[in-house]
C-alpha cells in the first residue's frame, strides 16, 4: 500500500496553519515561506493584511482590492520532495470564528512568537484552540534582529503559560545588531547570519562544528565560549526533541530567528517537512476516516464571498480527507442528499487561483458556492457519514436588526439566514417575538454584516442594542423536560440559523441560575455544525 503513487501524494502532503499574536510578524514569516516555494509573484502581495485596528470601510475595500485574498487564503507549494499546504488565519481577532474553524482544517500548527514580547494573549487563546485537537506545533520566535528578551526566560514562559514542553533545535547567536546567526544544536552547525532583502533568499552558509577553526575566525573565541555556557544552561532547563511528544502536542520544537531578514526560516522549514504530520484521520459520525483510503471525502471549513466584487463568487473551502478530486467528478452533498458534478473545482497552487485537475487528502479545494454549502458540510464519493468537530462559538457581542424599509423582510431574512450559513454572523429568532437577533464574536462583523446586506440583497438596515449577554445551546434528552423547559424559560429562548434550540441569557448570573435551576439540562458554549 505504502509504495502506491496515491500513498506516496497523500504522504507528502503537509498542511498547517501559523497563530500568532498580531505584529508577531505572521505575515512576514508567510510570505518568506512561499519564497522558499518559489511562489516568488506573491510575495509582496500578501503584504496589507495588517492586522491592527481599522474601520471596517478598511477591511472591506481591503478585501476587494485584494481580489486575491482567495488566492492567499490557502497557499500550496512544493518543498524538497513535500507538497506544502498553508492555510491562512485571519489576524483580526473580530474574524476569530474562522480562524478557529481553519484550525480544524490542519494537521498541525506553526507557532510564531516575538522574541522582544513573549507570549501574548491571542496565542494563548488560540493554543487552547489547537489543544483541543492536540494539533502539533512548531515554534519559531521572531525578531532576533533586535534587542529582544533573554531566550531562555521566553521558552520557560511557553512552557508555564502555554504548557507545552520546549525543545530548542536552534539556537540564536547574539542578537539585534551583534546577531551572527543560529547554531543548530542537533547537528552541531552554525547558520552564518546572511540578511536577505524583500524577495531575496540568502545563501545557506554553514560552518559544520562550533569549535571548528572557522567558527573560531568568525564568532571569535569568546564568544563561543559564552555560547556554550548558554547552550549548557538550555539544555539543561529545556528537553530533547522528541517525534512522538511532538506528534501528540506535548513538545514543541524551537527555532529562532528573523522573518523580516529572512533568516532562520529555511532552517525551520527543513525540519517541518520531515516532522510535520502527514494528513492525519479525521472523526465522523460513523467511524475515523483514513486520509489512505480511496473513497473520496472532505468538509468544508469556511465560506468566503465578495472576492471579486464583479463576479460576486463565494467560495467553500473543503479540506479533502481521503481518496482524490478529479475534475468532473460527482460527490454526494451529504446534508442535503444531493449527487453534484464538480467541474470547476479551484486550487491554490503557487497561489495561482487555476482549475485543479486533481487534488488528495491533505489538499484544500475551492467549490463555487451559489447558497446552497454550509460551513461544516460533508462530501463524499458514496455514503452519508458526516465529520464532527467543526465548531460554532457562542456569540459574546449582540444586537437587534432593524429594518428600514418594512417591505423588504423576505430579503432580509433570507440574507441574514445565508450571512449565518457562511459563518459571517450567527443568526437568533426567539421564540416569543419576532426579533432578528444578531450575534457576532468581534465587532467588525456586525459592520460586515450590514455592507453585504445593502451590496448583496439590496437590504438598509439598522442595528439598536439588545440585552443579551451571552447564548447556550440547549440540549437535554429528557423530552419532557425540555417541553417544561421550554414553556418556563420561553422569553430567553430563540432559534438559531440551524435551527436549534438556544437559550439568549439577558445576563451571566442570569445563565448561572438557570443552570442551577435546570442542573439536568445542558447549556454548551459551542455547537458543531
Ligand atoms: P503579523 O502578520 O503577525 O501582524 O505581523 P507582520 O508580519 O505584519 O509584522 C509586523 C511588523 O513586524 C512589521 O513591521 C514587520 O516588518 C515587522 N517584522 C516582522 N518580522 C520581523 C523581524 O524579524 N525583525 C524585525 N525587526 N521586524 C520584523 P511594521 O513596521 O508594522 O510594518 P512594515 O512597515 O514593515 O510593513
Amino acid at each position: 500500500m505504502s509504495d502506491t503513487p496515491f500513498y506516496q501524494e497523500v504522504a507528502s502532503r503537509r498542511t498547517f496553519g501559523i497563530i500568532s499574536h498580531p505584529d508577531a510578524g505572521k505575515t512576514t514569516i508567510t510570505e518568506k515561506l512561499l519564497l522558499f516555494g518559489n511562489a516568488i509573484q506573491l510575495a509582496g502581495t500578501v503584504k496589507g493584511r495588517k492586522t491592527g485596528r481599522m474601520a471596517t470601510s478598511d477591511w472591506m475595500k481591503m478585501e476587494q482590492d485584494r481580489g486575491i485574498s482567495i488566492t492567499t487564503s490557502v497557499m500550496q507549494f512544493p518543498y524538497k520532495d513535500r507538497m506544502v499546504n498553508l492555510l491562512d488565519t485571519p489576524g483580526h481577532e473580530d474574524f476569530s470564528e474562522d480562524t478557529y474553524r481553519t484550525l480544524t482544517a490542519v494537521d498541525s500548527v506553526l507557532m510564531v512568537i516575538d522574541g522582544a514580547k513573549g507570549v501574548e494573549d491571542r496565542t494563548i487563546k488560540l493554543m487552547d484552540v489547537c489543544r483541543l485537537r492536540d494539533t502539533p506545533i512548531f515554534t519559531f520566535i521572531n525578531k532576533m534582529d533586535r534587542e529582544v528578551r533573554d531566550h531562555i526566560e521566553v521558552m520557560d514562559e511557553i512552557e508555564t503559560v502555554l504548557k507545552i514542553k520546549c525543545a530548542p533545535v536552534t539556537w540564536p547567536i547574539g542578537m539585534g545588531k551583534a546577531f551572527k546567526g543560529v547554531y543548530n544544536l542537533l547537528t552541531d552547525t552554525v547558520h552564518v547570519f546572511q540578511p536577505g532583502k524583500g524577495s531575496v533568499v540568502p545563501d545557506d552558509v554553514r560552518i559544520e562544528g562550533l569549535h571548528s577553526p572557522e567558527s573560531v575566525a568568525y564568532l571569535t573565541q569568546g564568544l563561543i565560549d559564552e555560547l556554550q555556557d548558554e547552550i549548557e544552561l538550555v539544555q539543561g532547563a529545556s528537553h530533547e526533541f522528541d517525534l512522538e511528544e511532538y506528534l501528540a502536542g506535548n513538545l514543541t520544537p524551537v527555532f529562532f530567528g528573523t522573518a523580516l531578514a529572512n533568516f532562520g526560516i529555511r532552517e525551520m522549514l527543513d525540519y517541518f517537512v520531515e516532522w510535520a504530520p502527514m494528513p492525519i484521520p479525521r472523526e465522523t459520525n460513523e467511524r475515523a476516516i483514513v486520509p489512505t483510503e480511496t473513497d473520496f471525502t472532505g468538509f468544508i471549513f469556511k465560506i468566503q464571498a465578495n472576492m471579486d466584487p464583479k463576479h460576486r463568487d463565494r467560495i467553500a473551502f473543503m479540506r479533502i480527507c481521503s481518496g482524490t478530486y478529479t475534475k468532473g467528478m460527482k460527490m454526494r452533498h451529504v446534508r442535503i442528499g444531493k449527487d453534484i458534478k464538480i467541474a470547476d473545482a479551484v486550487t491554490f497552487l503557487a497561489g495561482d487561483r487555476s482549475a485543479v485537475e486533481e487534488a488528495v487528502s491533505g489538499d484544500i479545494i475551492g467549490l463555487h458556492n451559489h447558497g446552497t454549502i454550509q460551513i461544516g458540510d460533508t462530501f463524499t464519493s458514496s455514503g452519508d457519514l458526516q465529520f464532527t468537530g467543526i465548531p460554532h462559538f457562542a456569540p459574546e457581542l449582540f444586537k437587534r436588526v432593524r429594518l428600514k424599509d418594512p417591505l423588504k423582510m423576505k430579503q432580509l431574512q433570507k440574507g441574514l439566514q445565508q450571512l449565518s450559513e457562511e459563518g459571517a454572523t450567527q443568526l437568533f429568532m426567539p421564540v416569543n417575538n419576532n426579533d432578528l437577533i444578531l450575534g457576532a464574536v468581534g465587532v467588525l462583523q456586525f459592520d460586515v454584516v450590514q455592507q453585504r446586506l445593502r451590496d448583496e440583497y439590496k437590504v438598509e438596515c439598522i442595528y439598536e442594542p439588545i440585552s443579551v449577554n451571552t447564548a447556550r445551546w440547549v440540549y437535554c434528552k429528557d423530552h419532557k423536560m425540555l417541553e417544561d423547559f421550554k414553556r418556563k424559560a420561553g422569553d430567553n429562548l430563540a432559534i438559531d440559523g440551524g435551527g436549534h434550540l438556544t437559550y439568549v441569557a439577558p445576563t451571566r448570573v442570569n445563565l448561572s441560575l438557570t443552570e442551577e435551576r435546570w442542573p439536568d439540562i445542558e447549556f454548551r458554549s459551542t455547537r458543531e455544525h
